[in-house]
């Protein structure tokens, strides 16, 4: 299942903050199904392109453009934030704030809230307050009330940035049944090995510039810029040269891959 607010496309996109440039030019199209997982280093502008793919950004310049209607494309996205905002609720309660918002009954919102809650693992803990959870768990209740909405398409900002391993793995079990289920996921991660598990493809970025969109495979295997490179050893990046600026910006014209000639074998 394609979903139908898909593509989006980021043409010429920048987002400018206090006089500075943080992200773009940037021109960015993601389509069909899938992972897309955006790398690079920090302050390299992840949460900014995911935030302006989500619509968060004033764009200064270019264009966002998603199929169909706002209000339509707006309610069927959801976005995980990297520290979400826990509230003054119970887990099951927390996870059925956004249904009642959406007008669904207290019991109706309820019962689907107890159920996304015991499919992310947090069925035992339904009368616990969102502030006494610990890390993992308050993630899967982010994850839970943003699954909870059905999006077509899910945004996550480095969920998984303060987790132990045991927790990432719950995290991305989830993500992947998700997937599974035809959820385009969109997320970013400094965690190579993270990258390694879920991604279909990758976005590349260093200083507000996408270096690289590619098949995950391609890119994991053999990355084409040097800095994509370093990235995956686990180095610093080495200093721009005229040659890596070039490489920056052919690799913000490629845009837009063929997710199907990418399906890959870790789907569940
Ligand atoms: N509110 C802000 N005001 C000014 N600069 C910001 C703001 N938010 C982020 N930045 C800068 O924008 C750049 C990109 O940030 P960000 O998108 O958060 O990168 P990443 O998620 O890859 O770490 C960084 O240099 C960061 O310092
Ligand atoms: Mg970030």
């Amino acid at each position: 299942m394609v979903a139908p607010i898909l593509p989006v496309e980021l043409t010429d996109a920048e987002v400018v903050r206090r006089g500075r440039r943080i992200l773009g030019p940037v021109s960015l199209r993601l389509e069909g199904e899938g992972v897309t997982i955006v790398m690079g280093p920090n302050g390299s502008g992840k949460t900014t392109l995911l935030r302006a793919l989500h619509g968060l950004e004033r764009l200064r310049g270019g264009a966002l453009r998603w199929q169909g209607e706002r209000d339509q494309v707006r309610a069927a996205q959801a976005f995980v934030f990297q520290s979400p905002i826990l509230m003054r609720r119970n887990v099951v309660d927390s996870i059925a704030y956004p249904l009642r918002l959406r007008g669904l009954s207290r019991r109706a919102a309820r019962a689907a809230a107890a159920a996304e809650a015991a499919r992310v693992g947090l069925g035992e803990m339904l009368d616990r307050d969102a502030e006494v959870l610990s890390g993992g768990e308050r993630q899967k209740l982010a994850l839970a009330r943003a699954l909870v909405l059905r999006p077509q398409v899910l945004f996550l900002d480095e969920p998984c940035a303060n987790l132990d391993p045991h927790a990432t793995r719950d995290i991305e079990a989830i993500l992947r049944e998700e997937c599974a289920r035809g959820t385009r996921i969109v997320m970013s991660t400094h965690h190579v090995g993270q990258a390694r598990r879920l991604a279909d493809e990758i976005v590349f970025l260093t200083d507000g510039r996408i270096l690289e969109h590619a098949p995950a495979d391609a890119f994991l295997a053999a990355p084409r810029t040097a800095e994509a490179r370093a990235h995956l050893d686990g180095d610093l990046p080495p200093p721009r040269t005229a040659g890596n600026a070039a490489a920056a910006a052919a690799g913000g014209a490629v845009a837009g891959i063929d997710m199907t000639r990418s399906r890959r074998r870790n789907r569940q």
